[in-house]
């Protein structure tokens, strides 16, 4: 049985192993360095103290995944657009969380008067950048060489969705 709810405080060990296999092992994410608790919980406390949401899902009460959006630019200008992630532990995937949690930030977003939200997706992804497609994204743009790990080059494509006029 799966639910998706607001995270809170005693979530964030459980995001913080997603977060931290996706940096170790993946090139989902583009760090290299493992993030702690303390700076798991600063994150989270920033995004929720300017009214952006984290949600986490769970199974049978264990968080499997998580998901957020924050600005996209640090400009005025940009205070419509945000910028999402969604983020499933490896052993729940293609189970679903990651379609409800993305539709949850989406009516997260439309309820906020969020305009456009955007995706920046490794080329190779393929599971995100179908995961998007299926919610309507489109490609906006795409950045070859504009990441480096695991000794090599890295494509970026952003995609996004007009939520409203
Ligand atoms: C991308 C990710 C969030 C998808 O989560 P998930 O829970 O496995 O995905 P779901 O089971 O909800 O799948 C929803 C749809 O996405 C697409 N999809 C998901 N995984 C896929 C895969 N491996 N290959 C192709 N399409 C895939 C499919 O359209 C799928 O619908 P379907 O199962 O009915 O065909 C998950 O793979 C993940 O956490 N990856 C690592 C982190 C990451 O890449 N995050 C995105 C950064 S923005």
């Amino acid at each position: 049985m799966m639910n998706i709810r607001d995270a809170v405080e005693t979530d964030l060990s459980a995001i913080l192993a997603i977060t931290n296999h996706a940096i170790l092992v993946t090139t989902a994410m583009w760090s290299v360095t493992p993030v702690d608790l303390e700076g798991r919980t600063e994150w989270w406390r920033q995004l929720v103290s300017r009214n952006f949401p984290v949600l986490v899902a769970e199974i049978n009460g264990e968080v499997i995944g998580f998901g957020s959006y924050g600005s996209f630019r640090p400009f005025e200008g940009y205070a419509h657009t945000v910028e999402h992630r969604v983020y499933v532990a490896p052993s729940v995937h293609r189970r679903g969380a990651g379609a409800v949690l993305l539709r949850a930030l989406i009516d997260r977003a439309i309820a906020a008067g969020i305009h456009v939200m955007i995706g920046a997706i490794d080329a190779e992804n393929e599971a995100s950048l179908a995961l998007h497609r299926r919610f309507g994204f489109v490609e906006t743009g795409r950045m070859p060489e504009v990441g480096r790990k695991f000794d090599r080059w890295l494509d970026l494509v952003l995609m996004q969705k007009i939520l409203g006029r």
